[in-house]
């Protein structure tokens, strides 16, 4: 009797120790990934899940882009690519091309092919709601740059972050440029700065902050402005040229102040200003923001009275310090799902520390 009862325990304990050994454990982890397939017993036992780890090398990033042809987004997107690979990443970054509808596309096969989190620079800020629903049903941590969505479109996702600047800081500086010159801008001394205003995509809130607090800083200071026009040029170069040459040829020596919201459409306004024989910092002031390595260049010959550096590097390093905390675990609490990277004034005094 003694012997069967130790016999079967034999069995029993047998039995129990085979199944430990993992006939019924999973033997994929999904903390594992899919490359590694290895055969091994790893950590032996795991009760605790482990806190998702942010995949350092051979993660997957997709980076959708609104334009590629974008002058900003284009060294934009460059730093991105070379910080994401840098860091041991696959990036596959693709253009929008100011549509839409192709951007939703790009982002649904992002997700279908399992991207570990997504950098979006959506086409239209209109579709923020869109967009953010798509990446929180795919459960897919992502990071929006350089067109910020309000606060309460972002609160209803927590592995949703912004990075950009805030829109603001670069109009008043752009208004401090021009307070800056000798006569604040009235070179006629009819006691009012007469300008042309040359606007970005005005769906960008960085156009309309632009536009809005480049004058509320000449206002500020107690200065009497007068709106000349104020023309949409969607951030583009030719667009620019087109608009001030109309401006020129309609207002001619009134038009005092050009400001840009980009530095893109300054460069196009410039080569308009130089063709009806104006001569800027003289007859004429003219501003962008970016800090453009052309628009540097024209601000050290005298061409371009200032700019506002929009730190494309800057921006993208935040970008991605942010997507590796996402990918480390962190949520967002809604109200604090923006970071700000600031903004500099560019002028002949300071600009070759920007260059390059
Ligand atoms: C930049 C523009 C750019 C736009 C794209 C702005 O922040 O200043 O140059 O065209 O972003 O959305």
């Amino acid at each position: 009797m003694k012997k069967t009862l130790a016999l079967l325990l034999s069995v029993l304990m047998l039995v129990t120790l085979l199944a430990a050994c993992g006939g019924d454990k999973p033997t994929d982890d999904p903390a594992d990934g899919d490359q590694q397939q290895t055969e091994e017993p790893t950590t032996p036992d795991t009760t605790e899940p482990t806190e998702p780890e942010a995949p350092a090398a051979g993660g997957t990033i997709g980076v959708c882009i609104y334009q590629f042809t974008d002058a900003f987004m284009t060294t934009y997107r460059n730093s991105l690519q070379e910080i994401l690979e840098g860091k041991g990443y696959q990036v596959s970054t693709v253009d929008g091309a100011n549509d839409q509808a192709k951007q939703n596309e790009q982002i649904n096969s992002f997700i279908t092919q399992g991207v570990d989190a997504l950098i979006i620079n959506p086409v239209m800020t209109s579709a923020a709601d869109q967009i953010i629903a798509t990446v929180q049903a795919a459960g897919i941590p992502t990071v929006l740059i350089n067109r910020e969505p309000t606060a309460e479109q972002m609160a209803v996702y927590d592995k949703l972050v912004y990075v950009g600047c805030d829109a603001r800081q670069s109009g008043t500086m752009q208004g401090e440029l021009i307070l800056d010159t000798p006569n604040k801008g009235d070179i006629n001394g009819d006691g009012k700065i007469s300008y042309i205003m040359v606007q970005g995509d005005p769906e960008n809130v960085d156009a309309q902050y632009r536009t809005e607090f480049s004058v509320k800083a000449l206002v500020d200071a107690g200065m009497e402005v007068e709106e000349l026009n104020l023309t949409r040029g969607d951030w583009m170069r030719e667009r620019g040229q087109e608009i001030v040459a109309n401006d020129l040829a309609q207002f001619g020596s009134q038009v005092e102040v050009v400001f840009c919201n980009n530095d893109d459409m300054a460069i196009g306004a410039l080569q308009s200003i130089q063709a009806a024989g104006r001569k800027v910092n003289e007859d004429i002031y003219l501003v962008g923001v970016d800090a453009l390595d052309a628009a540097l260049n024209e601000v050290q010959a005298g061409n371009m009275t200032g700019t506002v550096l929009n730190d494309a590097v800057g921006q993208a390093t935040a970008a991605v310090e942010q997507m590796e905390l996402l990918l480390g675990g962190k949520t967002y609490a809604s109200g604090e799902q923006s970071v700000y990277v600031d903004y500099v004034k560019v002028t002949p005094d300071n600009v070759g520390d920007f260059m390059k």
